[in-house]
């Protein structure tokens, strides 16, 4: 690799995801969606965890005495996520290396979950209603998926053609995004550079998510075979283009 190149998503980087997530509030969400499985009435203790990452939710929902699997497109993630419960191998995820574009686990799952625009990813209406049909083939008869997905609002004009910094620990970061109007889809260029016992390495990694419009979302679920509810991100209020992450609760 040239020095400056851009690298996939999630290959270099994984290492230092965790604590570049360190402002995310996880413990909030996953309080959230035991809100919402629980006036659904799914007490079923079992979570399929698609795009799992670095697994710091599998890791709570354990610790709540869910058995938990994870799935994961990227080999890095799911190492840093197996080095995570590598002292309590009793409570571990089965962790499968898979695509949620295309997916099968040999069993089927009561809960469903895809979080931290995961589902962003995938840059195409054609692999958004793959993967939800995937999702439901996954699930138990009345099994439930919940999932979180950027709004377009939030990666045109929350995110739109702009770039900052950040530090957090020893990880100077550039965050470069540029948003293309006809496709839907904004860029990130991101570069780390990371300070550690006097050696600094710098990583570049390319990232593309793509918004999707609520009815487009809605009628993917429909077309999958979901009954479901967008609400606002982290509320029961309904979900709209104006909101920056949208909640979705689908039922089977
Ligand atoms: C922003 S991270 C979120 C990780 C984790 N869900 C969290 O909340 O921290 C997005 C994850 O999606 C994964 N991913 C992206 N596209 C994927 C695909 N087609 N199949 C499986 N995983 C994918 C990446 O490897 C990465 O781990």
């Amino acid at each position: 690799m040239k020095s400056g190149e851009y690298r996939g998503s999630f290959t270099a980087i994984a290492t230092y995801y965790d604590t570049l997530m360190s402002f995310v509030n996880y413990p909030g969400w996953i309080q959230y969606i035991e809100e919402i499985l629980s006036q659904n009435g799914s007490k079923k203790k079992t979570i399929f965890d698609l795009a799992c990452g670095t697994g710091v939710c599998l890791e709570l929902w354990s610790k709540k005495g869910y058995q938990t699997i994870g799935l994961d497109r990227s080999l890095a993630m799911l190492e840093v996520c197996r080095t995570r419960f590598r002292d309590s191998a009793d409570t571990a995820p089965m962790l499968i290396n898979g695509d949620m574009r295309s997916f099968a686990i040999g069993r089927r799952v009561p809960i469903v979950t895809c979080l931290y625009d995961s589902l962003n990813y995938l840059l195409s209406e054609d692999e958004l209603v793959t993967c939800f049909r995937h999702v439901y083939d996954v699930l138990e008869p009345r099994g439930i998926f919940i999932f979180d997905m950027n709004t377009v609002r939030c990666l045109r004009d929350e995110w739109g053609n702009g770039t900052f910094t950040r530090q957090d620990d020893t990880i100077h970061s550039v965050w470069s995004n540029t948003y293309d109007y006809i496709t839907g889809i904004s860029t990130l260029r991101l570069t780390l550079t990371v300070c550690n016992n006097g050696t600094v390495n710098t990583i570049h990694e390319m990232h593309r998510e793509r918004g999707y419009q609520l009815i487009n979302i809605a009628q993917f679920l429909s077309e999958a075979g979901f009954d479901f509810s967008l609400y606002r991100h982290l509320t029961f209020q309904p979900a709209h283009e104006q909101n920056m992450r949208i909640m979705g609760v689908a039922r089977k």
